[in-house]
């Protein structure tokens, strides 16, 4: 695809459903007993993917290709079938994790894969405290990648302390955990974002959550369907909010995006930064706090971005190096390896494209640090790929003087109508295929 840079910003806009929601309303539904109904879930790549896994272990679902709308019948918590089918998991290390955490409660075989990305990407983080709760599981170079194999049932509770702030897993483990004698516990080094214990508890699951640290009970009594309507996802808004906050001439209302706390450090991080950004028509849906956003051009310094904010901001982190362009002074992101662990190495590949764009950006081996502020010229970038790099490179080439052509996009994965999407935002920003 092709971008120039936009004239104007202006545009009322209601992002695609969160994808993490749409995920788990599939898999914890397929286990509940009796059907539920999930309305404007994500037709995206990456949750067919869990929908059609699903489907292979012998859950019914009803959505129609374009349909906002899936009608999950659940099996029960005992009711999957093996599978005769390899489990192909697409590019979603959502799929592949919290269906290696179900798969560890059931007796049956199951063998997951996925695209050359997702087989490149750690599983041991799941492999290795499922083992400990007795699931027979074996993954390929030393128990590392995908493709991966599953033998499951008789698990035994355990008190794990996860090296890494994950919620896929959490999630796993907590899946586990409603198949295994006793309770387990996890503990995390810093908050990730919290939609499977909300739903898991709104379905009837007997959790407790103390700080950082989440237990589960063995399910003693069948989880109830949920039926729920997916609220707007901030990681598809997040483009948006930096495109805004880095032009000259810019407004926009981002419609219905969920604001659940353990998702909004981009919000934190742009409040810090001095952007003009607020929250409006508060309320809540899906079990989660929804709220419309305005966002308008700003000035904005750098800061550092650490810690606790890292999990909260995890996807949109690369979206803070183009924050950083725009911005006074130094940006800087640090404590964030987990980006090298994603659908590709995110600091890599944030630092080459902005790089060839002219940013003054240096890579370190937990983030980045960039220099503003620059004028972004147009270059080739390469999406390499992986959705939220795509993306990027869309805004920053809207952002840019000159032409920017993205290569390896794979925008569909997350928000399938993003370029669209763009032409309506980015007046005069002229893209083409
Ligand atoms: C996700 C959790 C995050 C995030 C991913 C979706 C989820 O991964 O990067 O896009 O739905 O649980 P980690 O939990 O592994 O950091």
């Amino acid at each position: 695809m092709r971008v120039n840079r936009a004239d104007r910003i202006r545009a009322t806009l209601e992002v695609p459903p969160d994808k993490s929601i749409s995920h788990r309303s599939l898999i914890f539904n397929a286990i509940a007993s009796g059907a539920a109904t999930i309305e404007r879930i994500l037709e995206s790549e990456d949750v067919r993917s869990t929908a059609r896994c699903l489907e292979s272990l012998g859950v019914p679902i009803d959505w129609p290709a374009g349909s906002p709308v899936a009608r999950v019948a659940g099996q029960g918590l005992h009711g999957l079938f093996e599978s005769e089918e390899i489990l192909d998991c697409g590019n979603s290390g959502t799929t592949m994790r919290l269906l290696m955490g179900l798969l560890a409660g059931h007796p049956i075989l199951s063998i997951l894969t996925g695209d050359e990305s997702l087989r490149h990407r750690p599983m041991a983080r799941v492999v290795g405290p499922l083992r400990q709760m007795g699931a027979h599981i074996h993954a390929r170079t030393g128990d590392t990648l995908a493709p991966v194999v599953v033998k499951g049932g008789g698990l035994a509770g355990a008190d794990y302390h996860s090296p890494v702030a994950s919620a896929q897993v959490k999630s796993a483990l907590l899946l586990a955990g409603l198949y295994a004698e006793g309770r387990t516990t996890v503990t995390e080094p810093a908050a990730s974002r919290d939609h499977t214990e909300r739903m898991l508890v709104a379905m009837g699951a007997s959790l407790r959550i103390d700080g950082t640290t989440v237990s589960i009970e063995a399910a003693t009594s069948p989880l109830q369907p949920l039926s729920l309507r997916v609220p707007g996802d901030i990681s598809s808004a997040a483009p948006w909010l930096v495109l805004a906050a880095c032009h000259p001439d810019a407004e926009m209302v981002l419609e219905g995006v969920n604001v659940n706390e353990t998702r909004t450090g981009l919000l934190d991080i742009l409040h810090a930064m001095g952007a003009s950004i607020e929250l409006l028509e508060q309320r809540t849906s899906g079990g989660e706090p929804v709220a419309d956003i305005l966002v308008r051009s700003s000035r904005l310094r750098g800061i550092t971005v650490s810690g606790s904010l890292i999990p909260r901001a995890i996807d949109e982190l690369p979206l803070v190096a183009v924050l950083g362009c725009f911005a006074e002074g130094e940006t800087v992101v640090r404590d964030a390896t987990e980006l090298r662990a994603k659908e590709s190495d995110r600091v890599e590949a944030v630092v080459e494209a902005l790089g060839r764009m002219g940013a003054r950006i240096t890579a370190h081996p937990d983030g980045f640090t960039v220099k503003g502020p620059v004028s972004l010229h147009g270059a080739r970038v390469d999406g390499r790929g992986d959705h939220r790099v795509g993306m990027l490179g869309a805004i920053a080439g809207s952002l840019a003087d000159g032409e920017t052509r993205i290569e390896n996009d794979a925008a569909g994965v997350s928000y399938p109508a993003f370029w669209q999407d763009l032409a309506r935002v980015a007046e005069g920003g002229m893209i083409s295929a």
